[in-house]
């Protein structure tokens, strides 16, 4: 069977088209645009100008998207969690689209869909039970799936997501968005442990993350030593320790849950799990545990629209469709227990 997924939960505009069957699936095809320039320059999304984006950009991908052939046996769109006009464009263009193909029709959970992604981009379906760690510029969340239709979260922020820290920290030295692969390339010039910066929440017995202490602490130093934000050695010994703190609280609450849940699989996805730092510390982290790491393949870490598509195709075979009357809900949990729309 063949499922076409649109994803328009921020401000990436994104359709993919993939091919599955009870053994895998391999993604076809996928058009994806990220966020209007007129957004980077003024620093952080507009709804406006992303609303519009994904109103002009939506047909002319799918058509390309489509330009593959065959059939089309399902159709699936983000319905959340995600910014609400955002998402009711791709919501209202795939229900659409469904109709004319007369193709069954899924509203999607866009953190099911990162969760999928380490496996979906491997060409195979998820394994459980698993641990996920979801890490991105929205969510910082750990999810405990025993099997496919079970979902609890065990643990997440009480403010900043680890990627929007990445984000904050790198605007506040003066580098460009999104701050992550900013950070990274700096901090490979640099070294940790010269400056010192905290590691919230780290050796903490309750499961959750916290970055704001940190962008706390980044602020106070900078404001007693500002050529912290000028290119040179400084800037890159900060970058180098802003990077090694959130990799080291992201991997101590993975550890903890895996000692916990006793999961001998973890997972990761979202936009941070790409960055080789992280990816290492977790490693680690899992490798103390006994479990083994698993992120997604080159391309699936930040959002996309094949995650998308691969969920829409599981629901399609696994013959849950969707009601049309499905509405978006930008607070959509990843809990299995809060999964009715
Ligand atoms: O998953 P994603 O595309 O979007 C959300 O669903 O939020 O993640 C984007 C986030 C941004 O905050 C970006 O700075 C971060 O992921 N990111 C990284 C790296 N690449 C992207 N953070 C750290 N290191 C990276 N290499
Ligand atoms: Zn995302």
């Amino acid at each position: 069977m063949r499922a076409l997924g649109i994803e328009t939960s921020c401000d990436e505009t994104a359709v993919a088209v993939v091919e599955a069957d009870a053994a895998g699936l391999r993604l076809i095809r996928q058009r994806l645009a990220t966020r209007p320039e007129e957004s980077t320059a003024l620093g952080g999304i507009v709804p406006e100008l992303t609303v519009r984006q994904h109103l002009e950009l939506l047909p002319k991908l799918t058509r390309e998207t489509l330009e593959a052939g065959g059939n089309l046996n399902a159709v699936g769109a983000t319905a959340g969690p995600g910014l609400a006009p955002a998402l009711l464009v791709g919501l209202a263009f795939g229900k659409s689209l469904a109709w004319a193909r007369q193709s069954s029709f899924h509203a999607i959970n866009h953190l099911e869909g990162h969760i999928f992604s380490p496996f979906v981009s491997r060409g195979k379906w998820p394994e459980y039970p698993h641990l996920a760690l979801i890490a991105s510029g929205g969510h910082t969340l750990l999810v405990d799936a025993p099997d496919s239709s079970r979902r609890k979260v065990v643990g997440s922020t009480r403010d900043d997501a680890a990627g929007e820290a990445f984000d904050k920290l790198a605007r506040m030295v003066g580098l460009g968005y999104p701050g992550g692969p900013e950070i990274e390339r700096e901090a490979a010039q640099g070294e940790v442990g010269k400056i010192h910066l905290p590691r919230p929440m780290k050796g903490s017995e309750e499961g959750d993350f916290s970055f704001s202490g940190l962008k706390n602490a980044a602020r106070l130093l900078l404001e007693k030593q500002p050529e912290m934000a000028r290119p040179g050695a400084l800037r890159s010994y900060f970058c180098a320790e802003a990077q090694a703190a959130i990799a080291e609280c992201l991997a101590d609450r993975c550890r903890l849950a895996l000692k916990r849940t006793q999961r001998k699989v973890l997972t990761v996805s979202g936009g941070v799990s790409g960055n080789r730092v992280v990816a290492r510390a977790l490693e680690e982290a899992a490798r103390s545990e006994g479990a083994t790491l698993l992120s997604p393949a080159s391309g699936w870490n930040t959002d996309n629209a094949g995650m998308i598509a691969a969920v829409t195709a599981r629901r399609h075979l696994d013959g849950a469709d969707s009601d049309w009357g499905t509405d978006a809900d930008p607070r959509w949990s990843v809990a299995s227990d809060q999964n009715g729309a």
